[in-house]
């Protein structure tokens, strides 16, 4: 079994931005700039954003945070969107979710500019992605595929389950695959036989939110498991369950463990395998970049 490590992928991609930011400063005067709105206080989308901003910083990319309090009204929230729709300095506008509940999700992000759209999750985006029409797609997907290609593995007539059916995830990756000629099942909670749908499959991906849903006896031997699942645990029996021991080990210390999708166990029974941390968690921040420097790019007309 090999690991698809994301840490490593993920720095070498930051490096090559870093350098091509530089270049493209010398020869326009300009730095790409990217605007993260954050509503309230939820806890994990706070230390995203701010993981986001420290490498977005490290990377000469003009990095700015709005932090907006969880009872602002959606018209404020639009207001500020569209601000920044005409800010020639913001090429790139990411909307942190979930937003708080009274803000309708999409009522919300229809008021972002497409071509600002980092994330891809805009219907026209998702589209041009569904067509197979656009080389830019959404951050967690477009780094799933990267530590694919980083490790030679070519996915064309595999049989692929993607786990989740998510816009973030599920939807636009299970079409990826799809345009790379693999035989896609997408899957979810109303599934009726998930474990006999991922025995068949030579390609696994979850992306659920439910730690160790995937467990060792369901996966085929030789699979490659991709789990973009990041479950924080705070219960020692779950640690000690689902954790491997570097995980168990951080618990005495922090008082959480991290853990995927797929059950820890599973891993032994792959040929490839993405841990978690340090899996996809690191691509998807990694591929943010990448897509403000495209986004950068096509709106000062480099490319
Ligand atoms: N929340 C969890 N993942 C994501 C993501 O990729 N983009 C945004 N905007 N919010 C998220």
């Amino acid at each position: 079994m090999n690991i698809l490590d994301g840490r490593q992928i993920a720095s070498e991609i930051q490096e090559g931005i870093k350098q091509e930011i530089i270049q493209l400063k010398s020869q326009t005067g300009k730095t790409p700039g990217l605007t993260v709105i954050i509503v309230g206080e939820n806890p994990a989308s706070q230390a995203y954003v701010r993981k986001k901003h420290k490498i977005a910083q490290k990377l000469g990319i003009n990095s700015k945070i709005i932090e907006l309090k969880a009872d602002i009204p959606a018209r404020q929230l639009i207001d500020q969107i569209q601000i920044l729709n005409r800010d020639a300095d913001t090429q790139a506008i990411l909307v942190q979710l979930p937003l708080p509940e009274h803000l309708n999700t999409w009522e919300i992000l229809d008021h972002l500019s497409p071509e600002k759209d980092v994330d891809r999750f805009l219907p026209v985006n998702l589209g041009h992605i569904l067509l197979n029409r656009t080389h830019i797609f959404p951050c967690t997907p477009a780094g799933v595929l990267r530590m694919l290609d980083y490790n030679q593995i070519d996915v064309s007539g595999l049989n692929a389950i993607m786990v989740g059916r998510s816009f973030i995830v599920g939807k636009p990756l299970a079409s990826m695959l799809t345009n790379r000629n693999a035989t896609v099942t997408l899957c979810h909670s109303k599934t009726r036989n998930l474990p006999e749908l991922v025995q068949q499959a030579d390609l696994v991906v979850a992306a659920i939110g439910k730690p160790g849903f995937i467990t060792a006896d369901m996966v085929k031997k030789g699979a490659i498991l991709i789990d973009v699942g990041q479950n924080f645990l705070y219960q020692e029996n779950q640690v000690l369950e689902y954790c491997t021991e570097m995980q168990q080990q951080k618990f005495k210390k922090k008082g959480y463990g991290i853990t995927g999708d797929i059950h820890i166990k599973a891993f032994s029974k792959s040929s490839h395998y993405t841990p978690v941390p340090g899996g996809v968690g690191p691509m998807t921040v990694a591929l943010l970049m990448e897509n403000t420097l495209q986004l950068f790019k096509q709106q000062v007309h480099i490319e």
